[in-house]
Formats: C-alpha cells, structure tokens, sequence
C-alpha cells in the first residue's frame, strides 16, 4: 500500500516576530494563511540564548485558533510540560538529550493532552527513534543549530529527511498512527520544495515570513509564495 498523499502546513516562528507586539503578530500570520503558530522556548542553557515561557504562550493563545506548536530548548524538560499544556499549547516537542527519560517525558506530554514530538539537531541521531514511535506525533528535524533565527539551512537535513520518511511510512504501513515531519530553521521559498521532496510535510518560517517585506505582498504574500513552492 502506498502511504496517503500528505498536506502541508505552514508555521511561522513567532522568534522573529515583533515581540513588543506579538498578539497582532499571530493574528497577522493566522489572517496570512498559517496553519499553526510555532512558539520557541530557549532557556539560555540548553541553548544559548532566551525567549518565553508559558505565560506568554496563555497570552498568545486566545488571540489565535490554530494550533501552536512549542518548540522546547530546555533543560529539564518534564518539569515545563504540564505548565505549557494549561498554557494552551496542542504540540510539545522536546530534544531526546535534553530528557533524563524520553519515554517518561513522551508520556507525560501525551497524558497532559498535547501530541508529542521529538526534535533532532543536526549531528544527532536517528536512533533516538527505535523505541519510542509509537509514542510520536511529530518528529522534528532541526535544519540549523538551534538557538537563532535567520541561519542558513543545513543541506545534510535533506537525507536526513529522507531517512525519517522512510521510518514513517513503514510504521505507518505496520498500521501504526500517522507522525508528521516538521523541518525548522533556513526553510524559504527557494529551497520549501525540495525539502518536501525529502519528507517533510510541516514547515517552521521564522525569518521568511517576519521579514517578508511589505512590498512583495507582507506575510499573505510569502506565505502565498510558500505555498506555490510547495504546489510545484
Ligand atoms: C531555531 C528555532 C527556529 C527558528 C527558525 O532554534 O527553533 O524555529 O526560529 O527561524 P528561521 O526560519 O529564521 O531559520
Ligand atoms: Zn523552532
């Protein structure tokens, strides 16, 4: 049987989003076309640098009603989960490193409500996977380093992809429950398709779509542009 034909879902990241004004920002990208907001956590010690908690995700949250993604570079991480969960996050992803227990920690997510996902910087490995899909809702492969917006795209991630896609498609076809594939960091309108080509169906733009200027149509324009990509 051959795997379903997959959707796209676009989500911009709210780290390049005017913080000062980030309630119209969200609303702005959702108006734009956005399938979902994706929201990065930083703690300045898991990665180098600092964003926002959960009070700022119970802020976002009632200007939205697309799902938000959050993106957790912390560590520990059980500990945020459930804080996040009464935030109003849907998705929680989390680094397998970052994770005394990544079972306990998947568990804990999916218990609180939220699907669960796991996030894969670039050098590190697949076989964080062997275990543990069945408790997956998304897998995640970081195309940058994480800590910063606006990095170039690592050009290693689209085998990479590959790889994960073929993990999926086969537990999907052992009947087991459907896991989308997010990539994040340097994803533009230039190089969307390919990486679709190489798996993935979830998208994280930070920096093309807060910085797409005014001029070439704002962040309906981009997101219009991404979308073409994506449609060939
Ligand atoms: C990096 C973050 C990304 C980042 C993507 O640590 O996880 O979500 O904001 O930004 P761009 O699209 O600018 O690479
Ligand atoms: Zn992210």
């Amino acid at each position: 049987m051959s795997p379903a034909p997959r959707s796209f879902r676009i989500a911009p990241s709210i780290l390049s989003a005017d913080f000062a004004r980030l309630g119209e920002e969200v609303r702005a990208v959702e108006a734009a076309g956005a399938d979902m907001i994706h929201f990065d956590v930083m703690d300045n010690h898991y990665v180098p640098n600092l964003t926002v908690g959960p009070m700022v995700c119970e802020a976002v949250r009632p200007h939205v009603s697309i799902p938000i993604d959050v993106h957790l570079m912390v560590r520990p991480v059980d500990r945020i989960v459930g804080d996040f969960a009464r935030a109003g996050a849907d998705i929680i992803t989390f680094h397998p490193e970052a994770s005394e227990h990544v079972d306990r920690t998947l568990s804990l997510i999916r218990e609180a409500g939220c699907k669960a996902g796991l996030v894969f910087n670039p050098a590190t490995p697949l076989n964080w996977l062997d275990h543990v899909m069945d408790k997956l809702d998304m897998i995640l492969l970081m195309s940058v380093n994480p800590g910063f917006g606006g990095q170039a795209f690592i050009p290693g991630t689209l085998p990479k992809a590959r790889q994960v896609r073929a993990r999926i498609d086969a537990h999907l076809a052992a009947g087991g429950q459907p896991i989308s594939l997010e990539i994040d960091g340097g994803v533009k309108v230039d190089n969307i398709a390919a990486i679709a080509a190489a798996g993935a169906d979830t998208f994280v733009a930070g920096s093309a779509v807060f910085g797409a200027p005014d001029a070439d149509g704002g962040y309906r324009g981009v997101i219009q542009r991404l979308r073409a990509a994506l449609a060939g």
